[in-house]
């Protein structure tokens, strides 16, 4: 079985995706990673060369060749949902989990970082906040969903390993 991350950027796939992978012996697998092995660019030259649907193209590709694997831990990127065709490969071996955050948390968390280009604006709690919004019926792909805004990363492992038992 698979067990995979979804949520916007900030709320703690990747972290919580090592620990958890790590206490039930399974294999993490990074999908951002995974891209950029793939393509062989960082994702800030990928976007500003070719643009975000050539990114998608990519994601896409990336994603199928995962999903179709078993016994991993995936964290994704946090626009996997917007195809429907991503999310279809995420579930058919394993289930699909969804972190969340409050925008504010996800901007202190993400405020830091030079690795994610669409938070390369002028102001990004703004942008934090319209991408949400746009993506928020595509988050709801899953029942099983937990707040991470206020646990820890062993807190957020366990609450999955609950849901997985
Ligand atoms: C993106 C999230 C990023 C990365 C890319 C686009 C998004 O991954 O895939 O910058 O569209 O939300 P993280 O969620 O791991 O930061």
């Amino acid at each position: 079985m698979n067990i995979s991350l979804i949520g916007f950027m900030g709320t703690g796939k990747s972290s919580v995706g090592q620990e958890l992978a790590q206490n039930l012996d399974y294999k993490f697998v990074d999908l951002d990673e995974e891209i950029v092995k793939e393509d062989g660019r960082p994702i800030p030259d990928i976007f500003a060369e070719d643009g975000e649907d050539y990114f998608r193209d990519v994601e896409t590709k990336v994603t199928e060749k995962i999903g179709s694997r078993d016994n991993q831990v995936i964290a994704t990127g946090g626009g996997v949902i917007l195809r429907d065709q991503n999310i279809a490969n995420l579930k058919q071996n394993g289930i699909v989990i969804l972190l969340q955050a409050t925008p504010e948390e996800i901007y202190n968390r993400t405020k830091d970082d030079d690795n994610r280009p669409l938070l390369e604006v002028e102001d990004p709690l703004a942008k934090i906040n319209s991408l949400l919004e746009e993506r928020k019926e595509s988050y709801q792909c899953t029942p099983y969903q937990i707040d991470t805004t206020e646990l820890s990363i062993e807190e957020v492992v366990k609450k999955i390993e609950e849901i997985v038992a």
